[in-house]
């Protein structure tokens, strides 16, 4: 499994496994399918309600805990400092293991100090229960507030598909060592029809989700699909199989529309 290199020398799985609403058995045996699959990185959080879930199909995969690596989010209305510690409790009992390795503030809330949630998550880090911090949803602008903390930020998880390159974002985070992961990273299934993501599809003999997957990690941009269906599970895991040619990645980078999917009333995308 290729690895992107954290700023604080931890290693993430360039390709990970979306869980956003999945649920009961179909969450596990999804997760289970996955894991089975190659995949060893799984993105979680407390608002998808399926930690559990995933604690039993992990377990149930034989695996060490240490060869898989977990991303969780804590909620932004539970971001002051008692919240944080006790949310993360939440989330290690539920998974059924010691430690997080990825955790991240799920979205932004100015009506909570960051400096206090990214104590408690400095704090997490130090006595092992996470491995690494990072943030969700964040803006240029709130990176800089979080910057400005001296807490070091790993990873930033946003919404990046072909139809929504942030451009300005990825150079900011890339001057600061932040990776990015790309959430809805084929668009919910929308960017797959893109005429240009067709006939690149056309060339490779490759799915139009490997196309977009493939030009996302060639980026080193960390890429979460989900998936119920076996058959997309395995086919998008085929994705780290070949290589992209310079002229066709310029050719997906021109497809930006500024496609947002994810913006719910309390985004904070203009900030
Ligand atoms: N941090 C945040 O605020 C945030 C927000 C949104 C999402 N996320 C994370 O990012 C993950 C992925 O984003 P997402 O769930 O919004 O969308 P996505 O991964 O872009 O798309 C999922 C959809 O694409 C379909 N699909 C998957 N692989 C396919 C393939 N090879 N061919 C055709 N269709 C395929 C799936 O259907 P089938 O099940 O039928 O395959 C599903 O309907 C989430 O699950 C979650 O873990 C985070």
């Amino acid at each position: 499994m290729k690895t992107i290199k954290l700023n604080d020398n931890n290693d993430i799985p360039a390709l990970g496994f979306g869980t956003w609403q999945l649920s009961g058995q179909t969450c596990i045996d999804s997760v289970e399918t996955a894991l089975e699959t190659g995949y060893r990185q799984i993105d979680t959080a407390e608002m998808y309600e399926n930690q559990k879930e995933i604690g039993q199909a992990i377990k149930k995969s034989g695996l060490n805990r240490q060869e898989i690596f977990i991303t969780s989010k804590v909620w932004f209305t539970n971001l002051s400092y008692k919240e944080v510690i006790k949310a993360c409790d939440k989330t290690i009992q539920e998974l059924q293991t010691d430690y997080v390795d990825l955790y991240l503030i799920h979205w932004p809330n100015p009506e909570i100090p960051l400096k206090e949630t990214l104590q408690a998550m400095k704090e997490l880090k130090d006595k092992g229960q996470i491995k690494s911090i990072g943030v969700s949803n964040f803006t240029i602008n709130h990176l800089k507030e979080a910057l400005e903390t001296g807490i070091k930020i790993s990873n930033n998880q946003v919404e990046f598909h072909p139809s929504l390159n942030q451009k300005e974002l990825k150079k900011f985070c890339d001057q600061n060592q932040i990776i990015l992961t790309a959430y809805s990273p084929i668009a919910q299934g929308q960017d797959l029809d893109l005429k240009q993501i067709q006939e690149i599809s056309d060339k490779y003999n490759r799915s139009a989700s490997q196309i977009i997957l493939n030009w996302l990690i060639s980026k080193n941009i960390v890429a979460i699909p989900r998936s119920q269906n076996p058959y997309h599970i395995k086919d998008n895991f085929k994705t780290l199989e070949f290589d992209l040619e310079k002229d066709d990645i310029e050719k997906i980078d021109s497809l930006n529309q500024n496609n947002r999917l994810i913006n719910p009333s309390f985004a904070d995308f203009n900030n």
